[in-house]
């Protein structure tokens, strides 16, 4: 092949390290104003009177807008229609938004929207999940407080246990992780004359943010087009929220026909926007003496805060990850997204898997020391391969590379089940797995468009309904584009992405745009290969069959003759060298009442390694070298598979042993702000060698699975893990402080 597979440099990296890239605060419009957010200060309340008079008044305010203004519906549209743009009648969370506040200045709006006079009457609030699925008398959502409730029945868990030699029973938590992009959210809607809608902004998600906007407004959806400006990061954190910021520029865009702009600042942007789920998990795990894990059972609940955005499907996620990438004939799962009085949670990296993978994994170690197996050997006797089931009941035909993930750790990595000779050192594995794209719990959104034309000079420019957020995927679909068409890499252009370009292609998640867009783009290059292949044979009077076209030449046995020669004769014929690709995922299942199906069209896989050294006098742990192998069907650009996993593993650093947001008895976070929310930087890296491993799948562009978030999810498990296996101290609830290493360490 040309160009997929090699290192190519990212198409907008020059942007990135010059500082070049138009972000959404960057631009400005004549005449633009400047909006703020008038905050709920309590975690659960009934409004009784919103003073929006008072700000009125002041200087430079040109209005304040509350859901009496909405024209269209109060909602915001996510899975279920919950979440109001602007609360009405009721609060739920602290920063909950009230109102929009709009004035000449960033400044004047901020001021402003801090001393709105808000009168609300303070109920209790539900603060832990565990509280909140108990809680006999407090409703934030129908009943019981249950968003989704989920199952995975698979055998006979009661009577497996039974014969069990070992059983392995804990208690995890995992607590809340801050996406941390660099640029915090930032949105702009602008108003044209024939009453149509352009916002610009920050996002994942473009078609998200156009439902909210034409929700609120009751635009139709022609009339409200959407553009990604550069991102600074997502994580997931760029999901959902946008389409909130989106709506809270488009109304008073609209009221006052002028562009407006809104940027949060970092703590409004972390105590308003959403985060990984706080997570209980309770595993009870049981083996043969002969080192087959028999049996699992695992209640899963996660924190999905006041409104039910994507906890659902971050449930989904979760439910069908729960017990790892084993086989395990008697499954018993029981998940639950669970609502209380704080911030909605929603997607992050991961999305749903990390928090039960670290118990999963902690629970394989604990299961493997008690039969006398080393972790290894204990995970080679049950890991998934070609031809197994999961807990799904989903029958894994190909793409499999668990195995060779995992030995390729241990082969390059020279780890031997006796290899921990040094005091305080430590070594842990994990071995995780990821369903690709959006399976049975989003399939209706399982589908991308692209557009593409060859211009007359050759040069090829396309549009994709997914978004670049830093993962690399103007890069990675620009190779993708080159190969199919046989012309260099740098001939190939990606227009911003932008809602009028394509049909609605689904969000930006779940590691999807590789095989996704990369299929509908390849879809419409092929139709435009016919095109030139057709031409090509007639000026080299050869058959369509024979034509190569490789690096801006095209090839027909002997004879050659340049791409753009081919490309002007279709000109002069004025032949149309544009098409718009389409693609649909294959079909996935998933019975709700027995969690069996096929939850995914196929899964990247992972295998970890994690060598620490423990402080035994401080509990601290230093993380010295992580070992990272992920089959990723092929990789399409190495370099840029190699950077997901530098990030994802500083990522699953800073889950694992640093960071911890919290709230107080009322519902505030109490470290809103990165000089008290920890996150690792450059100085906490460790030693991090990436492994690639190529298991084509089938139905991916070239063989591409997507694994994007898998880098992340094994990197707690792997260190807990280390921790373990160098001092002793089996930590269970993240992070992994000093203080609980060090209290574990007193107690043992
Ligand atoms: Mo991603 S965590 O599926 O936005």
């Amino acid at each position: 092949m040309g160009v997929v597979g090699k290192r190519v440099a990212r198409s907008e990296g020059i942007h990135r390290v010059t500082g070049t890239g138009l972000f959404a605060d960057d631009l400005k419009y004549h005449g633009m104003l400047h909006a703020a957010v008038v905050r709920s200060p309590v975690a659960r309340g009934i409004i009784r009177k919103i003073d929006t008079e008072s700000i009125s008044r002041r200087t430079g305010i040109n209005g304040v807008y509350t859901f009496k203004d909405i024209p269209g519906r109060n909602a915001i549209p996510i899975v279920i229609d919950d979440q109001p743009f602007l609360a009405e009648k009721s609060v739920n969370y602290i920063g909950e938004p009230v109102a929009v506040v709009v004035a000449d200045s960033r400044r004047v709006a901020r001021a402003a929207a801090q001393t709105a006079e808000l009168s609300i009457k303070k109920l209790t609030p539900v603060i832990d999940l565990l509280e909140a699925r108990n809680h006999p008398d407090i409703h934030i959502f129908g009943n019981d407080n249950i968003y989704k409730h989920m199952k995975v029945k698979r055998g006979d868990t009661e009577s497996a246990f039974k014969a069990c030699n070992v059983i392995i029973e804990n208690e995890y938590r995992t607590p809340y992780q801050e996406h941390a992009y660099i640029e915090p959210q930032a949105m702009i809607a602008i108003p044209f004359p024939d009453g149509s809608l352009e916002i610009r902004g920050a996002m994942q998600c473009p078609f998200y943010v156009r439902k909210a906007v034409t929700t609120i407004t009751g635009l139709p959806e022609s009339k409200v087009r959407v553009i990604q400006c550069a991102t600074g990061g997502a994580f997931g954190g760029k999901e959902d929220v946008p389409s909130l910021l989106a709506c809270q520029v488009a109304l008073p865009a609209l009221k006052l026909q002028k562009p407006v702009k809104l940027l949060y600042d970092r703590t409004e942007d972390m105590i308003s926007m959403s985060k990984r789920h706080p997570a209980w998990i309770r595993c009870k795990s049981g083996a043969s003496k002969d080192g087959v894990l028999r049996a699992a059972e695992v209640e899963y609940v996660i924190d999905g805060g006041a409104y039910a955005t994507l906890s659902a499907v971050v449930l989904f996620r979760g439910t069908a990850h729960s017990i790892g990438p084993y086989r395990c004939e008697n499954v018993d799962v029981d998940s639950y997204a669970v609502a209380t009085n704080k911030v909605p949670c929603g997607a992050f990296r991961g999305f749903g898997s990390p928090q039960v993978l670290f118990a999963a994994e902690s629970q394989m170690d604990q299961l493997a020391a008690r039969l006398g197996l080393d972790p290894v050997e204990f995970r080679k006797r049950n890991l998934l391969r070609a031809g197994d089931e999961t807990i799904t009941g989903q029958k894994l035909k190909s793409s499999v590379g668990l195995q060779q993930s995992l030995d390729k750790v241990v082969r390059v990595s020279g780890w031997t089940p006796d290899a921990n000779k040094n005091e305080n050192i430590g070594f842990g594995f994990s071995t995780i797995y990821y369903g690709v794209g959006l399976g049975a719990g989003g399939k209706h959104l399982a589908r991308t468009g692209a557009r593409v034309i060859v211009h007359e000079d050759g040069s090829v420019l396309f549009s994709v309904g997914t978004t670049e957020i830093g993962q690399g995927m103007i890069t990675v679909l620009s190779q993708i584009a080159a190969e199919e068409l046989g012309v260099p890499f740098e001939w190939v252009s990606m227009m911003p992405t932008d809602t009028s370009r394509v049909p609605d292609s689904g969000p930006t998640v779940a590691s999807r745009s590789t095989t996704m867009s990369g299929n509908a783009l390849k879809d419409a290059c092929i139709k435009i290969r016919n095109i030139i292949d057709e031409e090509a044979a007639e000026i080299l009077d050869d058959q369509n069959e024979n034509i190569i076209i490789d690096n801006g030449t095209v090839y027909a046995g002997n004879n050659e003759i340049p791409f753009v020669k081919v490309i002007e004769s279709c000109t002069a014929k004025r032949k149309s060298l544009s098409a718009e690709g389409w693609h649909i995922a294959p079909p996935t299942s998933f019975d709700n009442d027995t969690g069996q199906g096929d939850a995914y069209v196929t899964y990247a896989w992972s295998a970890n390694l994690a060598k620490v050294k423990v402080d035994k006098l401080t509990g601290e742990v230093m993380v010295l070298r992580i070992w990272s192998a992920h089959d990723v069907g092929k990789a399409i650009n190495p370099s840029l598979v190699e950077g997901q996993i530098e990030g994802g593993v500083l990522q699953g650093l800073g889950f694992a042993l640093m960071e911890d947001m919290a709230n107080d008895p009322t519902g505030a976070i109490i470290n809103p702000e990165f000089s008290t929310y920890i996150i690792p930087t450059a100085e906490d890296q460790p030693a991090i060698v990436p492994l690639i491993i190529e298991e084509p799948y089938p139905d991916g562009p070239f063989g591409a699975k997507g694994f994007g978030e898998q880098p992340l999810m094994g990197i707690a498990p792997a260190i807990a893990n280390a921790v373990f296996d160098a001092v002793g101290a089996r930590i269970k609830q993240l992070p992994i402080t000093p203080e609980k290493v060090w209290r574990a360490l007193r107690k043992s």
